[in-house]
């Protein structure tokens, strides 16, 4: 997803700077090219060697470097990236950028850039709260900069709170998404996927053969045409796709509550295989067999309806919600009724006969059930119907 991409990957004197050093590793494996720029600061964290073993290239440290200004000089090298990256972002380097200030080459690089600029601040909780800081943040989101974290929890100063950088998958996912142009940028999508497992105990569980294929497939292709995708997925077979926000959940209830927790966004599709029942007796232990032959008794009670819940939301609903139906017979009018039913927009319907060979196969046969009527898909792979719908979500929001 980042092959291509060329990073321009400022590095402040903060702790966090170890942390860099496997960003760096993990933006090359995904094919980006990383050029760096160090401060002097910085420098008592890492040193420029490693760095540049990273990256396969000279650290970029002096604003009078006759040599690099002949070479390319410093408005054209901060012009040369598709993002400038600056981790760690520490609050001086913050300060200096939102009140302008060019005094080495990293703040005089931020300063003539006219390419997108992410930021991972780092640095003592104190500071991160102090009022200059706070206005420095609104500043710098004014100006159109992006943040990943910073992150609450222990800091290396031994203090607790919010300062510590984000970690390296988050300013990757973050990096993807600034990257990110197309149709859909800018605009924030959650997708279910998967299948839920509803405890019976705390070893067993109802779960169903969803394989979390169709899902997986349509977030990564919303997230191709730039959207910001949060993939809200049940224990699925198939690992989530780079450049979403993945939630990770089990049961129903703690699906539905993550697609709240996710919203508000301009769309939602829901590909989960959502379990209609759970089991309203799960033990808190394992269950026995105690030698008397006595079988156990499952009690259910339905679970929450996650796409008709969020379709008839009475404020904040998406404006566009789309369904899936699996059925095996009459398949348009019962994916018709099921529009109506649950009250969302659009309807992927589709027939699960095992004829068909869909549940768990790499293709997919569907009819998209819309206001306007049914309309009726060729057979195409999985990834192509993915691919098909994120086109018609980003005709249905443009
Ligand atoms: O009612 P049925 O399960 O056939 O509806 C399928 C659609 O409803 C799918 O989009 C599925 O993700 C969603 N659903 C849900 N929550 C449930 C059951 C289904 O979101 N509890």
């Amino acid at each position: 997803m980042l092959s291509g991409k060329r990073i321009l990957l400022i590095i402040a004197g903060g702790i966090a700077a170890y942390k860099t050093l496997d960003l760096i590793r993990r933006l090359r494996e995904r094919g980006a090219a990383v050029t760096p720029v160090m401060t002097r600061a910085a420098e008592q964290f890492v040193t420029p060697l490693s760095v540049s073993a990273l990256c396969g290239q000279k650290v970029f440290r002096d604003l009078f470097d006759l040599t690099d200004e002949a070479e390319m000089g410093h408005i054209q090298l901060s012009r040369s990236a598709d993002l400038v990256v600056v981790a760690p972002a520490t609050a001086n380097m913050m300060a200096k950028m939102a009140g302008g200030i060019a005094d080495d080459l990293p703040s005089t690089l931020l300063l003539a850039t006219d390419t997108p600029v992410l930021l991972a601040p780092a640095m003592n909780v104190r500071m991160w709260g102090h009022p200059a800081t706070r206005r420095n943040v609104d500043t710098l989101r004014g100006d159109g900069i992006r943040l990943v974290g910073p992150n609450e929890g222990d800091m290396a100063c031994g203090e607790y709170g919010p300062g510590r950088m984000a970690e390296v998958p988050e300013i990757l996912d973050a990096i993807v998404d600034a990257l990110a142009d197309g149709p859909l940028a800018g605009r924030r999508i959650v997708v279910t996927s998967g299948p839920t497992h509803e405890p019976i105990d705390p070893v067993r569980y109802i779960a169903n053969r969803s394989s979390g294929a169709q899902g997986t497939a349509i977030a990564r292709a919303l997230a191709a045409l730039g959207a910001e995708v949060v993939f809200v997925t049940g224990p699925a077979d198939v690992a989530p796709p780079d450049g979403v926000t993945v939630m990770r959940v089990e049961t129903a209830q703690q699906m539905l509550a993550a697609v709240q927790a996710a919203l508000p966004a301009d769309a939602a599709v829901f590909a989960a295989a959502v379990a209609d029942w759970r089991v309203a007796n799960a033990a808190g232990q394992k269950m026995k067999k105690d030698g008397t032959g006595m079988l156990p008794t499952l009690e259910f009670a339905e679970n929450p309806d996650i796409l008709a819940t969020v379709s008839q939301m009475a404020a904040g609903r998406p404006p566009l919600v789309v369904g899936f139906a699996a059925e095996t017979e009459d398949v348009a009018a019962h994916a018709t009724a099921k529009r109506a039913r649950k009250g969302c927009d659009w309807i992927v319907a589709n027939d699960v006969s095992p004829a068909t060979g869909i549940m768990g196969g790499t293709e997919n046969e569907v009819m998209l059930i819309t206001a306007e009527g049914a309309e009726t898909w060729p057979r195409l792979s999985k990834t192509e119907v993915a691919e098909r719908l994120a086109a018609r979500i980003a005709e249905a929001l443009a």
